[in-house]
């Protein structure tokens, strides 16, 4: 609640806060809050700006920051700080501006802190938001991190090309998705794996890939990606990691070409499986290469330019998971690591 007393006014400011560095799969317990005071302005002579947050996404990379620093993740993501409020993607609106480039009632998405207020110093990972008629929540996702992570991943890592067999894992999730789709508008043949039944039915009925299954009843993967490409896979797409990862490589075609995007079934153990099949990549001549999206922020613009009419004539079908109040956020992040998240995860904060 915000109160005014004399000079500038202040409110309460709830906040997630990491306890402690986080080992195997985070609990709730790992995430307190915190009840802070802002004040409603920012400190004169400051280039800061001052954010209301509206919406806050959750991210599988998230689970990364929480963990402790470890030289073999610092290129991707530093570790939060215990006894601080972590942060990520989410959606804004400016209270109080000291940045030539932003004024109060201007809407952004970019990495802010998992609380009420942010104070920020805007930089490349601050959009300002100039397309309103779409819903502001897809700024999250579709129109933020999560669509440029798919854009960037399928078209300038995957080299595609019309008729190419395409295979997406975790493919319901906020990427998976979207890069089903892309690679449908782009004239391939896309099958996707999905954890559970009411996912696999969301693949094939709502997204429109041409097959999907679900990895969790399929006993021998391998048999199971050979019935759905009899002919071998041109590109995978890979989100999960793990023994799906091996099973693919033993189904890629000739010069297949695999982007990995994330591994997000190895983000909880202690000690990483391994990569038995890794071989093949000789073998087969395959092209694996990992990339990080911020490495593609430069190209928003073009993504807008190709997404924006993509979502206006409805070429595009989204589907997120809506968690209300911040209270609710621990658990939603947490979720993603049982699967619990149908669609692209994100919390309400504040009503616009
Ligand atoms: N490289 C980058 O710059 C970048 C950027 C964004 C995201 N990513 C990565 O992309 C992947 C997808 O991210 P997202 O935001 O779209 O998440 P998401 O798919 O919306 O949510 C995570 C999903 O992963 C699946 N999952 C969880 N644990 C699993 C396990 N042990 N084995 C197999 N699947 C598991 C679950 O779906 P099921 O029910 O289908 O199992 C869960 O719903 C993640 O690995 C993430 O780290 C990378």
């Amino acid at each position: 609640m915000a109160t005014t007393g004399g000079e500038a006014a202040t409110a309460t400011n709830k906040q997630v806060i990491l306890r402690d560095y986080v080992i195997g799969f985070p609990t709730e317990s790992d995430l307190i809050f915190n009840d802070t005071t802002v004040v409603l302005k920012v400190p004169a002579g400051s280039k800061t700006v001052l954010l209301k947050n509206i919406y806050l996404s959750c991210d599988p990379y998230m689970r990364i920051r929480m963990g402790k620093p470890d030289p073999a993740t610092a290129a991707l993501a530093q570790s939060y700080n215990p006894g601080e409020p972590i942060y990520a993607f989410g959606v804004s609106r400016v209270i109080d501006s000291g940045h030539p480039d932003y004024t109060k009632g201007d809407l952004i998405w970019g990495i802010v802190g998992w609380e009420e207020y942010s104070l920020i110093t805007p930089n490349f990972s601050h959009f300002k938001i100039q397309h309103t008629d779409i819903p502001l929540s897809y700024y999250t996702g579709l129109l933020g991190m999560a669509g440029m992570t798919a854009y960037a991943g399928f078209h300038e890592i995957c080299s595609p090309k019309k008729g190419e067999a395409v295979f997406v894992s975790a493919a319901s999730g906020a990427v998976g998705q979207l890069v089903g789709q892309f690679a449908k508008i782009m004239g391939c043949y896309v099958v996707g794996s999905a954890g559970s039944n009411e996912k696999v039915d969301l693949l094939k009925n709502k997204f429109g890939f041409h097959d999907a299954f679900n990895y969790k009843e399929e006993k021998d993967l391998y048999g199971t990606l050979k019935r759905f490409f009899p002919e071998g896979i041109d590109i995978y797409f890979e989100n999960v990691g793990g023994e799906l990862l091996d099973a693919v490589l033993l189904n890629m075609k000739l010069h297949g070409r695999i982007a990995v995007c994330g591994m997000i079934s190895q983000y909880n153990l202690e000690v990483q499986e391994g990569v038995h099949n890794l071989a093949t990549v000789i073998y087969k001549r395959l092209r694996v290469q990992g990339f990080v999206v911020s490495d593609y922020f430069h190209k928003y613009l073009q993504y807008l330019d190709f997404v924006l009419p993509c979502i206006r004539e409805g070429k595009i079908t989204y589907v997120e998971d809506i968690v209300q109040g911040l209270e609710n956020g621990p658990a939603a992040l947490i979720g993603l690591f049982h699967g619990k998240n149908v669609g692209k995860q994100l919390i309400v904060v504040s009503p616009e």
